[in-house]
């Protein structure tokens, strides 16, 4: 039926919702054309996947879709991935300017360059996918904004958890909770790194090396061990969840860098695990976030401490829902193509059938974070220590006079001999909860203690009971 609607000059009904001539008559005679931008690990797998379940794709979501094009860097790299070379162009300008390409799949990652492609697509009325947190984090606010006033969606399920659906998850299937909390592992590279120096004592490095050859770590691995790519996934994630916009220098960011062997003896010994946690909680009472990724010492009993190598795990506790987890593969060629491919669906539906879907609304007025230093939590506190009678009741008077408590102590029995003929030991403090800014206060006090070897390590311990 043709009729005049407020959305388009001339529309028609169809199933219910308003599609313009140009939607119909795309539906009715068009193969949707794609546009892929990136042919790295991520690239490649989407490539590859598109091709291999084409049939299986078009079966399930009644769409006829071709890729048409392919944007890379470097038209002279050798590829693992079999590709006409004549769909390639080093030019991603001549996708988003190609009147017949649909939808654009923007998985170049960094931020400068993907934000401009970005751009373009959705000025020039193309939906998006991308899997770029790094991108969503920076300048989210704004391409949703774009898409938001041109009615041109912008999708991103792959920016989180690898091929986990948490992102449709907290737009649609929990839409009616109130998110009490998300704890969660979302780096795969540093907690393939963790798990392997927790399993097979292997050095940092060698496990940082193996997630590179395996493609879990981004091109940049410092992304990966210094929390930074977690902290990108959690403010996308808290975004979604409090529809906050939220300021990247407001999240409290620390990487595994300073993990060691010996901090894992002291865990099993403990009774935790250690993981990179991203912590995202509301306050109700002072209506604001904690916000927060961190090594943190997770208890062997909670399902988190048990999630190892590559995967991911997200906790959601929701005030209808209660508590749910989302596991799977958070990084990795094929199960990021997944969820990008689940979205190259989601768009295609859209540009048949144009319907409501916004990526990140935010409906909330901007929430505040809370100052890291006011977050409470207990802690592993590690001094290396010269051996000597007394030590330990002087870092713990130190810590008194800032009214910090002890819970417990602990040590390791083998002591290590140095060349100037002094003992040194590893020394372990729990501390019970309190705010992180008068621990540090009391530890810099201590740290001027001439009984005191090196910096000490501080590790959050997670609780989960509220
Ligand atoms: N480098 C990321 C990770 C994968 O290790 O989780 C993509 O987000």
């Amino acid at each position: 039926m043709l009729f005049f609607s407020k959305r388009c000059n001339i529309g028609l009904l169809l199933r219910g919702s308003y599609a313009t001539i140009a939607h119909v008559i795309k539906a009715m005679s068009n193969t949707l054309q794609l546009g892929l931008v990136g042919l790295g690990t991520v690239g490649a797998g989407v490539y590859e996947t598109l091709c291999r379940n084409h049939s299986l794709l078009e079966a399930r979501a009644q769409i006829s879709f071709a890729v048409k094009r392919v944007a890379v860097r470097n038209l002279s790299r050798p590829r693992d991935v079999e590709i006409d070379a004549s769909m390639l162009t080093d030019d991603w300008r001549e996708l988003v300017n190609d009147p017949t390409i649909d939808i654009i799949i923007e998985l170049i990652g960094g931020v400068t360059e993907a934000y401009d492609l970005v751009l373009a697509a959705l000025r020039a009325g193309k939906p998006v996918v991308t899997g770029n947190k790094a991108l969503l984090a920076e300048r989210g606010s704004e391409l949703f904004k774009l898409s938001a006033e041109k009615g041109v969606p912008l999708y991103f399920e792959a920016s989180c958890g690898g091929g986990i659906p948490i992102i449709q998850s907290l737009q649609n299937s929990l839409i009616c909770n109130h998110v009490l909390s998300i704890a969660g592992i979302i780096n795969g590279t540093s907690n393939y790194i963790l798990s392997s120096m927790q399993d097979s004592a292997t050095s940092f490095l060698d496990a940082l090396l193996k997630a590179q050859e395996l493609g879990f770590a981004e091109a940049d691995p410092s992304f990966d061990v210094n929390g930074w790519d977690a902290a990108h996934k959690a403010l996308i994630l808290a975004m979604l969840a409090y529809g906050t916009p939220l300021d990247p220098s407001k999240i409290a960011v620390s990487g595994i860098e300073r993990v060691e062997a010996v901090d894992f003896q002291f865990a099993k010994k403990l009774g935790y695990a250690i993981k990179l946690l991203v912590v995202i909680k509301r306050h109700e009472e002072i209506d604001a976030l904690e916000l927060r990724v961190q090594p943190s010492f997770v208890p062997l009993d909670h399902v988190l401490a048990n999630v190892n190598g590559v995967f991911n795990a997200i906790a959601v506790n929701g005030d209808i829902v209660g508590e749910t987890i989302f596991y799977g593969r958070g990084a990795g060629k094929n199960p990021t193509a997944s969820a990008v491919i689940a979205d190259v669906v989601m768009a295609m539906r859209e540009c048949l059938q144009p319907g409501y879907h916004t990526g990140f609304n935010p409906y909330s007025k901007n929430m505040t974070v809370i100052d890291q230093a006011d977050t409470v939590t207990p802690y592993y506190v590690r001094f290396r220590v010269k051996d000597c009678p007394g030590v330990i009741a002087r870092l713990a008077t130190i810590l008194a006079r800032h009214e910090i408590g002890i819970s417990a102590t602990s040590s390791l029995s083998n002591t290590v001999k140095s060349a100037d003929g002094t003992t040194r030991n590893e020394l372990v403090f729990q501390i019970h909860a309190c705010k992180w800014g008068l621990l540090q206060a009391s530890i810099d006090d201590a740290s001027k203690e001439d009984c005191i070897d090196a910096n000490p390590v501080v590790f959050r311990i997670e609780q989960f009971n509220d």
